[in-house]
């Protein structure tokens, strides 16, 4: 089969080495360029990154040599980004300008109106949106988003909840990981010994993608932006000393409140296109209950599903609102790269990969 060429923009990165594993082998998508800072560019991919992963690079990417994240110099009709808040924003516009398919990971275009900030199995929908833009841009090029590492989790948690009983608001805490902060992140003086209880701009990211994941199309052609879901969400965000994965502690209101069996079944029960179309990288179950009364536990569940689950447990009455429960996801997996990779699964299964602007291109 031929596959279509891919560039991972911000490469060498904490995402960007996540993306090498999750691309590396993939049976739709080849690596054809890889690209980061001028501090990297020019030099063979296995000397530029500081490879953080329990793994070896593959040998044909170590050698590949980084390109600057010029839109002239990289040619890929699909570039995965996971570059740095900073920059995102006006490089992501001048890739769709020029025609490629943005499979974003960073934050800047999340909430824009014509962009479609997706979960796979939580509104797929959504990517309706990606019409306005290439009228916009007046090119075949757009960008597509997937959330913040701990909003993605915490909507994954939600959207059964939500769209079989309706939620009225959420209350989540969050202990996230180190490799949250990309690499080398925090100092280690930091945080060895501390929670820091800070993350900046962690909490309004989480209170305004949950709304927008679970909202719904509006107008008559479902193109014309999104109604935000009607849920108020509150968010305490703090960094701990975990390597990965993001631990949340929840608390719901419901507008009807159900049994707690019920919960339990929605969360067992939770399915959405990727396991029904079998993309390569669903997990089996994205959500997944855990019935022990000390789990899901960071070190031993956050793997669950190739990092692809969000991993739910101790539901019980809330004093205050309804029900409260734990549930904890994998940072870089379906937090970052994970979901970026799955955003472009999607695409390709819903034929938004126009076949003819790769198939002069494709890599044998
Ligand atoms: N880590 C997570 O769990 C996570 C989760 C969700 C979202 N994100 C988002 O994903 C993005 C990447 O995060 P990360 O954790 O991988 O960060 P990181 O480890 O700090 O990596 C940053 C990457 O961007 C490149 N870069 C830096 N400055 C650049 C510039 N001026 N021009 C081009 N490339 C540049 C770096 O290249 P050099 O090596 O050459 O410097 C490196 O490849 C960020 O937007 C972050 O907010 C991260």
């Amino acid at each position: 089969m031929n596959k279509i060429p891919v560039a991972i923009l911000g490469a060498t990165g904490l995402v960007g080495q996540r993306f090498i594993t999750l691309l590396h082998e993939h049976p739709w998508f080849e690596i054809a360029e890889l690209a980061a800072s001028d501090n990297s560019v020019g030099k063979k991919y296995g000397d530029a990154a500081k490879w953080q992963l329990p793994f070896e690079i593959p040998e044909s990417l170590a050698e590949m040599r980084v390109l600057p994240c010029d839109p002239e110099r990289v040619q890929a009709p699909l570039v995965f980004s996971a570059l740095p808040t900073d920059i995102a924003g006006d490089l992501e516009v001048a890739f769709a300008k020029r025609g490629a398919i943005v499979s974003s990971n960073a934050s800047p275009h999340r909430m824009d109106a014509d962009v479609p900030l997706v979960i796979p199995e939580v509104n797929p929908e959504h990517l309706a949106l990606a019409e306005i833009q290439k009228q916009k841009y007046a090119s075949d090029g757009y960008i597509i988003c997937n959330g913040n590492c701990t909003t993605i989790h915490l909507a994954l948690g939600l959207a059964p909840l939500h769209k079989r009983f309706g939620l009225k608001k959420v209350l989540v805490t969050s202990m996230q990981a180190l490799s949250g902060a990309g690499y080398p992140g925090v100092p280690s003086l930091d945080i060895i010994d501390n929670v820091v209880p800070y993350i900046g701009g962690e909490e309004q990211k989480v209170e305004t993608e949950t709304v927008k994941f679970l909202g719904k199309l509006k107008g008559t052609k479902g193109n014309e932006g999104i109604e935000y879901a009607d849920i108020r969400v509150s968010a305490h965000c703090n960094r701990v000393a975990t390597r990965d994965g993001h631990l949340e502690t929840v608390s719901v209101e419901f507008i009807d409140k159900p049994s707690a069996g019920d919960i339990i079944a929605a969360f067992d029960e939770f399915r959405g296109l990727p396991q029904e179309l079998n993309l390569p990288l669903a997990p089996i179950h994205p959500t997944v209950y855990r019935r022990e009364k000390d789990r899901p536990q960071v070190k031993l569940d956050r793997d669950a599903e190739k990092g692809m689950a969000t991993i739910i447990g101790r539901l019980r009455e809330c004093n205050v609102l309804d029900y409260k429960f734990v549930l904890l996801g994998h940072n870089t997996l379906r937090g970052a790269a994970g979901a970026t990779v799955l955003n472009a699964e999607l695409l390709y299964v819903k034929g938004m990969l126009e076949k003819e602007r790769w198939s002069e291109r494709v890599v044998e």
